[in-house]
């Protein structure tokens, strides 16, 4: 199967709600101090490692924009984050980064307007119902360029998201672990290209 029934549909804008009713309240605020800091760090370092210079990147489940925040001052030709949290795009959009644009989009559904040198899913792609997984995948990936590469970030052990990215059409250039910076938490990142 895969197609939403009506109730997942029901349950992701229950959930997309829920976002926008935390960012209001600044529930991810600290996303933006040093706590998480390593793990957009590596991000960083990965994007530096394996992709051209001044590449244009996609961010998946973007919130308010940390990762752009962060990428600052390190040559980005062009950044467009995606969120269907329409409270944290404006937030985001609200900073004015140069050369960056948000838009409002449920992954679900959301076909990216170009290709890019570098996709993210920066803790967001377990948030995708499992039955279409496979699918947003797969559209994602559509518009990946040919040497573009792919960067999953997903908290602690992925609770079964892994498996989705072990597919023919992907190769994993690297695949590391990263801890928070009181050590409590961790996160798993794997880089991966087309084949
Ligand atoms: C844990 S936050 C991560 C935010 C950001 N990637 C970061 O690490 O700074 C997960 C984000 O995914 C977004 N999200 C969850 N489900 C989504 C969906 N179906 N479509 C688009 N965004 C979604 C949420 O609104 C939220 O901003």
């Amino acid at each position: 199967m895969n197609k939403l029934s009506f109730m997942d549909q029901f349950h992701i804008w229950r959930r997309k709600i829920r976002w926008n009713r935390q960012y209001k309240k600044g529930r991810w605020d600290y996303l933006k101090n040093d706590i998480e800091a390593p793990r957009y760090a590596k991000i960083i370092e990965s994007i530096k490692q394996h992709s051209i210079k001044e590449p244009s990147v996609l961010d998946l489940g973007s919130g308010e924009g940390v990762l752009r925040m962060r990428l600052e001052n390190e040559g980005i030709g062009y950044f467009l984050g995606v969120d269907f949290s329409k409270v944290s795009i404006e937030t985001a959009t609200n900073h004015h980064f140069k050369n960056a644009d948000f838009k409002v989009a449920d992954l679900h559904y959301y076909k990216p307007p170009q290709e890019f040198d570098v996709i993210v899913f920066n803790e967001a792609f377990y948030y995708i119902n499992d039955t279409v997984r496979a699918k947003v995948l797969n559209r994602i990936l559509g518009t990946l360029k040919k040497d573009g590469i792919l960067i999953t970030s997903i908290f602690k052990e992925g609770s079964g998201c892994w498996k989705y990215f072990d597919i023919p059409e992907l190769k994993q250039l690297e695949f590391s672990k990263v801890a928070s910076k009181k050590g409590t938490a961790y996160w798993k990142l794997g880089v991966y290209k087309k084949t």
